[in-house]
């Protein structure tokens, strides 16, 4: 048995949902605002914002432990751990936003992850008080008890994003393997007018929507986790043309260049080239989103 086979095994643990569940309902209630729901996402960036943060909140704690090796350094040990606590209340703020829109396997996983950094933070809250006491030894001792507990924390964490593939881009694939060059898909006439259709391209599935002269396909797999956005809804996008909300955590893509303009997703749809040659709709897929299909 491999040490990381256990974290499977919390995954498939359904007693964990009792905790992880109205977690979940309870950052839903207080998360209701759009924007600040982006804002934590990492929507504004193009990337997950809580493993960025995480690295500023652990990587203070990691070194104040170094630094607590010689009482001579645990002044700016003790800065350091302010730092960390500091900076963990936007890091947690993110995670948890994270929490609410992933699946429930990455949820079982989530609160175990989340209950060690509490943890973490209580041992670091402790060892200020030591060394506010004047008992700098002892700070380093609670110091150093937090940060064996924060790396469980922040294994998981990793596990949460390698394993599971949370906050990965589950359609990084399709330019890889989606057909560079022109590839016939059927007769347009086929398609139904403004409305979502699923087309296989090559080995991959594509969402297209042809108004009119114009059709849009996009990739069909969610970036956020792979929900099938053919079966999601069209809507004007806060005036940025039109859009298409996944039917599983509403993210919110363009059409035209498959850009993000809700999250939880924070990486655009790949799109593809659009063309009709004798009434036959065509597709070849483009580099990254971003670019407009033509
Ligand atoms: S799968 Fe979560 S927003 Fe699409």
């Amino acid at each position: 048995m491999r040490p990381f086979d256990d974290i499977d095994r919390l995954a498939d643990a359904e007693v964990l949902d009792k905790v992880a569940a109205p977690l979940r309902d309870a950052v839903h209630k207080v998360l209701t605002r759009q924007d600040v729901k982006d804002a934590l996402h990492g929507v504004w960036m193009g990337h997950p914002l809580h493993p960025v943060l995480a690295q500023l909140t652990i990587g203070s704690f990691a070194s104040a432990g170094i630094l607590d090796v010689s009482p001579r350094t645990r002044r700016p040990a003790t800065a350091l751990i302010l730092v960390g606590l500091v900076s963990a209340v936007p890091t947690a703020a993110a995670g948890w936003a994270d929490y609410a829109d992933g699946h429930e396997e990455q949820q079982r996983v989530g609160v175990v992850h989340a209950a060690a950094n509490g943890a973490m933070l209580a041992g670091y809250a402790a060892s200020l008080a030591a060394r506010a006491r004047g008992r700098g030894f002892r700070g380093a001792l609670w110091g150093w008890a937090a940060l064996a507990v924060g790396t469980v924390g922040a294994s998981l964490g990793g596990h949460m994003a390698y394993h599971q593939a949370m906050g990965a881009n589950h359609a990084e694939g399709y330019p890889h393997i989606g057909p560079g060059d022109w590839t016939d898909v059927g007769p347009v006439t086929d398609l139904p007018e403004g409305e979502p259709a699923r087309r296989i391209v090559g080995d991959v599935g594509v969402l297209v929507v042809k108004r009119g002269e114009q059709v849009h396909a996009l990739a069909d797999r969610c970036a956020h986790a792979s929900a099938p956005l053919h079966e999601g809804d069209l809507v004007d996008g806060d005036g940025r043309g039109e859009c298409v909300v996944c039917p599983w955590h509403g993210s919110v893509f363009r059409l035209d260049t498959g850009s993000v303009v809700h999250g939880p997703a924070t990486a655009p749809q790949p799109t593809f080239r659009t063309r009709v040659r004798d009434g036959r709709l065509e597709l070849a897929v483009t580099g990254h989103a971003g670019v407009p299909a033509s």
